[in-house]
């Protein structure tokens, strides 16, 4: 009885308030689509299957899903039309094993909620014995618009009365539901049939289940959530925008806690699903999308921008007004001033001049360009892609190395068209003849 059967997130609303074309649990944070974050709370509890319910832009929610990590434990069912939270768990009852354990439910506009906090909600389960049930509540703000918690004279849990049924003494009540319940999968499935549509909303509520096992004579245990970041559900923009910085402190503090320097967290911006390794530096103003990787001892920033398919070796570093896409920086390269860097293969000891565009994009298609060890390109060069700079080549300042080009090793290029500078001494001799000197 204490393993986590199955977990169902609700997912299949409209979510009308965000004012948005793409379905709510669709939205973003920190790069990360709102069901993926509810996901991982399922998989933080080992579940043997995940069903969720899907309805208003089921295609593309259930798209995401297999995307998203413990997609091979992930089954969707379509709840069309939506006729509330109770009738999205009457339909996910045909996924539901009788005697498989515990039943948690989760909301799909919930992504705050950590793995602790349900891990108190299932031992609050287990406590309750087996038929009784838990839940989670808060006590917010503003409880506007939340289901209320009904106790009687000695504090006991009475049931869930939702805003728009509840009278004037109830709406005074702060406590509040916040949708996340863990039930014995049989009193859950012997409750569900039971439901009735006779309230304010004419809808099946699923709020109306745990006074069913109080009626019933079970425990239905409840557990207040200290942090009430947790506790935000987002029904709009605003707080979509709210439950950024929880998330994103929690993503920093993990990549603090590996070892990368992070100077001002509150400038940071890091996307889930980013790799740094121990050492790396991140000044303040960065942004660092998800699908990035950064190795060891590395610098990055002051105002820097890594998109998606960007990858920087051990000791690459990358500085002010750099934006990098689908480019990987070798060993020690650096790129430390005003430059875009667009699908680059970049080797190792490269030094990127300021201001150095790679036009990757004729205006259809993107191209590579692919620099070769120990390459200089000079201040202000452009490169239009495709095209290949050899291993130690040059580029003058601000040349024009035109499409398809090809710079070869050793060679000096330089102009606009860049041409071929024959007997010029390059950066890497420059190089070795003052290491020369120096021993
Ligand atoms: C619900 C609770 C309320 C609680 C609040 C916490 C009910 C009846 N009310 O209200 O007590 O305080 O959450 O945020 O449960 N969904 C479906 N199918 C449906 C309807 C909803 O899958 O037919 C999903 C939605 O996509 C969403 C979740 O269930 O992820 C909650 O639905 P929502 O309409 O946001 O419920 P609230 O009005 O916020
Ligand atoms: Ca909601």
């Amino acid at each position: 009885m204490n393993q986590t059967g199955t977990v169902v997130i609700l997912a299949a609303g409209q979510g009308t308030r965000m004012k948005s074309a793409l379905p709510k649990v669709l939205h973003e944070i920190c790069g990360k689509p709102m069901i993926g974050w509810v996901i991982d709370q399922a998989l933080s509890l080992s579940p043997e299957k995940i069903v969720i319910v899907i309805g208003h832009g089921g295609e593309a929610v259930r798209e995401a899903a297999m995307k998203s990590a413990g997609a091979d434990k992930i089954e969707c069912v379509l709840q069309e039309p939506q006729n509330g939270t109770g009738h999205a768990l009457q339909v996910a009852a045909a996924c539901i094993d009788r005697d498989q354990g515990n039943v948690v439910v989760l909301y799909g506009d919930m992504p705050v909620l950590s793995p602790e906090s349900l891990q108190e909600l299932i031992e609050a389960r287990n406590e309750a014995g087996p038929a009784g049930m838990a839940m989670l509540t808060a006590i917010p703000e503003d409880p506007t618009g939340l289901g209320r918690i009904c106790r009687d004279e000695d504090g006991l849990f009475t049931g869930i009365v939702e805003h728009k049924d509840a009278t004037d003494e109830q709406l005074a009540i702060g406590e509040v539901n916040l949708g996340v319940y863990a039930f014995p999968a049989a009193g859950l499935l012997d409750a569900l049939p039971k439901l009735s549509n006779n309230n304010a909303q004419g809808e099946y509520y699923l709020t109306d289940v745990p006074a069913m096992f109080v009626a019933a004579g079970h425990e239905v245990s409840t557990g207040i959530l200290e942090d009430p970041d947790e506790a935000i559900g987002v029904n709009n923009l605003m707080q979509l925008a709210e439950a950024r910085w929880p998330l994103q402190i929690r993503i920093l503090e993990a990549h603090l806690a590996n070892g990368v320097r992070i100077e001002d967290p509150a400038s940071t911006y890091i996307d889930a699903d980013v790799q740094i390794g121990k050492g790396t530096r991140i000044l303040p103003c960065t942004v660092i999308r998800a699908g990035v990787i950064v190795g060891e001892d590395c610098e990055v920033g002051p105002f820097t921008h890594l998109r998606k398919g960007t990858v920087l070796e051990n000791g690459a570093e990358v500085g002010n007004f750099t934006e990098t896409k689908n480019s990987t920086l070798g060993s020690g390269t650096k790129a430390k001033h005003l430059s875009y860097l667009g699908d680059a293969r970049i080797g190792a000891g490269v030094n990127v001049g300021a201001g150095t565009i790679f036009a990757n994009y004729d205006g259809v298609h993107k191209h590579v360009t692919e620099v070769g060890d120990d390459a200089f390109i000079g201040s202000g060069t452009t490169i239009v892609g495709p095209n290949k700079l050899g291993a130690r080549s040059t580029t003058g300042a601000n040349s024009v190395v035109t499409r398809g080009a090809n710079v070869g090793e050793d060679e000096v290029w330089a102009g606009v068209p860049a041409r071929k500078f024959e007997g010029a001494i390059s950066a890497a001799q420059l190089k070795a003849e003052a290491a020369a000197k120096r021993s």
